[in-house]
């Protein structure tokens, strides 16, 4: 049973993550559907993600919550790097494979940044997607984000670097989006 619902979305619940969500996070974020478009390549066992819980989630820093849909988890969305003072937030988020191509990422992403917007007055949102990630690319530009630059080979992938899209948003973007 997930924790409790903070934001509500059309078609996802952003909960709070408890400690039961442990076995979610290992099951879906080794998988490599998840974790290559991530750039994660060290696997993680379910203490490690009851410590990610205790250490990073319980703290006062940043956010994370988890993406339900029908009242199971489907992912994780969050900021752990923001300012209050500049206004500016850092966000991300993953779905598990079987939950991918399904609306839940972009519902996910626009009821996030209206909550960093309109709650946490961030002034600018960033996200980043590796180039070759065509879904998030395809969903981060479906949504009204816009691509302000690249970084190159900033991912080493399957053999190779890859270039980095970087997407920014500010409020005022974000509010009068079509
Ligand atoms: C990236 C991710 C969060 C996107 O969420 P999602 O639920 O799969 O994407 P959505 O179904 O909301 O799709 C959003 C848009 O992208 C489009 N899209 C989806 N898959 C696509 C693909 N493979 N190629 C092109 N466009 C695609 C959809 O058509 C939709 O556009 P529309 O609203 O104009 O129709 C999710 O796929 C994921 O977690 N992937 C693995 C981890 C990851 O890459 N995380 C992001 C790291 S930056």
């Amino acid at each position: 049973m997930p924790g409790a619902p903070f934001l509500e979305g059309d078609s996802v619940d952003l909960c709070t993550i408890e400690k039961d969500d442990a076995e979610f996070l290992t099951e879906a974020l080794n998988d490599p559907e998840v974790r290559v478009p991530l750039g994660i390549a060290e696997p993680k066992n379910e203490t490690q993600h009851e410590e990610w819980i205790e250490e990073q989630v319980s703290s006062d820093e940043g956010f994370n919550l988890l993406v339900v849909a029908d009242d199971e988890p489907v992912g994780v969305i969050n900021s752990n790097w923001l300012s209050e003072r500049h206004g500016h937030a850092v966000m991300s988020a993953w779905l598990a494979s079987d939950a991918q191509g399904q609306g839940y990422g972009a519902d996910a992403t626009s009821t996030f940044i209206d909550f960093l917007i309109d709650e946490r007055r961030m002034e600018t949102v960033r996200a980043e997607a590796f180039a070759f990630n065509e879904r998030s690319n395809a969903m981060l530009q479906s949504i009204g984000m816009e691509r302000v630059g690249t970084i190159p080979n900033w991912a080493f992938v399957d053999g190779e670097h890859h270039d980095s899209h970087i997407y920014a948003v500010t409020a005022d973007q974000w509010r009068n989006r079509n």
